[in-house]
């Protein structure tokens, strides 16, 4: 395997008197940016299963019960985690938590009691916290439409991920963990109605810079990955209100629109690098869609 270079952080973190603070002693690391930590052995593809659940690393997915998450929540299991599983929908976490010996934890993650009993069940460590619940409600021009979908998109996508953020930080720094978000390229590039969802998603990208800035000298990774076209079951059927037709409408033609599995794999792939190497952001569409309005459609 490839010697990756030395990291000039595990000397200065420690020494530097610039730097303020000595997180090894202040946390307990012998050596916190040193590398591999456990969490990158343990997803080593021998240990997959071979742990008990309590000696594997943690990682918690939210919106875990559909789509992205799901499929997050199974690609993590593979590796080795011990994945607990937030959502609202208890029966479709139960069905996931069975096939991935995972652990479901209802949780609305707008609500701050339902996020405090999702941390308690996390326990003092989490390796691994991907934020994915959220979506989009609706699609129609501002002048009319019903601005309470606005403020449940912002709910929805943005103070779930700070809620639980917020909640699992001291756990995530104590396994000097990695944090992910799912975002959107919908933060980029507003669309004809969607100024509710690219907002919310704009939001939840500031939330993420903002966040790695503030833990900026903590070996704690930010990553955010911004998905182009996802044919996932459940998206679009959400954002129109359960009309098929509709949501069918948004992937017609399309020659193999993104899959939830893409997803999982990439965001797999963005926490099993090495400790030091911080995948800041990466855009992810289907080749199909060159830009948000330029999606090649076979007709
Ligand atoms: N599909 C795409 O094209 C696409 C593109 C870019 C970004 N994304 C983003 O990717 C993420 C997943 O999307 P998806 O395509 O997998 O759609 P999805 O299947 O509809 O997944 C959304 C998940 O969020 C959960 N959720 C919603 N509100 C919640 C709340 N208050 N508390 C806890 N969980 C909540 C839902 O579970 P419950 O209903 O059971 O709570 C569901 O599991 C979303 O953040 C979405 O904005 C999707």
């Amino acid at each position: 395997m490839a010697q990756h270079p030395p990291n000039p952080h595990a000397t200065t973190l420690t020494a530097d008197p610039a730097v303020g603070v000595n997180y090894a002693s202040l946390y307990g690391w012998s050596d916190p940016f040193g590398e591999p930590t456990p969490v990158t052995r343990r997803t080593d593809p021998e240990l997959k299963e071979a742990a008990p659940a309590t000696e594997r690393p943690i990682a918690v997915v939210t919106g875990a019960s559909s789509g992205i998450g799901a499929a997050t929540a199974r690609s993590l299991a593979q590796l080795g985690y011990h994945v607990i599983l937030a959502a609202r929908r208890v029966d479709k976490l139960n069905a996931l938590a069975a096939e991935i010996r995972g652990v479901p934890v209802a949780c609305d993650a707008t609500d701050p009691a339902q996020v405090a009993h999702l941390a308690e069940v996390a326990g003092k460590t989490v390796n691994v916290l991907v934020n994915n619940a959220g979506g989009a409600l609706g699609q129609d021009p501002l002048e009319r439409t019903d601005l309470d979908l606005y403020e449940q998109m912002y709910q929805r996508n943005v103070m779930t991920a700070a809620r639980v953020t917020q909640a699992l930080l001291p756990a995530i720094r104590r396994a000097a963990g990695t944090i992910v978000f799912v975002t959107s390229v919908a933060a980029d590039a507003p669309y004809e109605g969607g100024a509710g969802y690219c907002g919310a998603k704009a939001a939840e990208r500031a939330l993420v810079r903002s966040l790695r800035l503030e833990l900026n000298g903590e070996p704690i990774r930010v990553v955010d990955i911004s998905p182009g076209l996802v044919h996932t079951d459940e998206f679009s059927l959400t954002r129109f209100a359960g009309d098929q037709a509709r949501a069918d409408a948004v992937y017609a033609g399309v020659p193999n629109p993104l899959t939830a599995e893409d997803i999982a794999d990439a965001i797999t792939w963005m926490v099993t690098r090495p400790p030091h190497v911080n995948i800041d952001h990466l855009e992810i569409r289907p080749v199909a869609q060159a830009a948000n309005h330029k999606v090649f459609r076979q007709r």
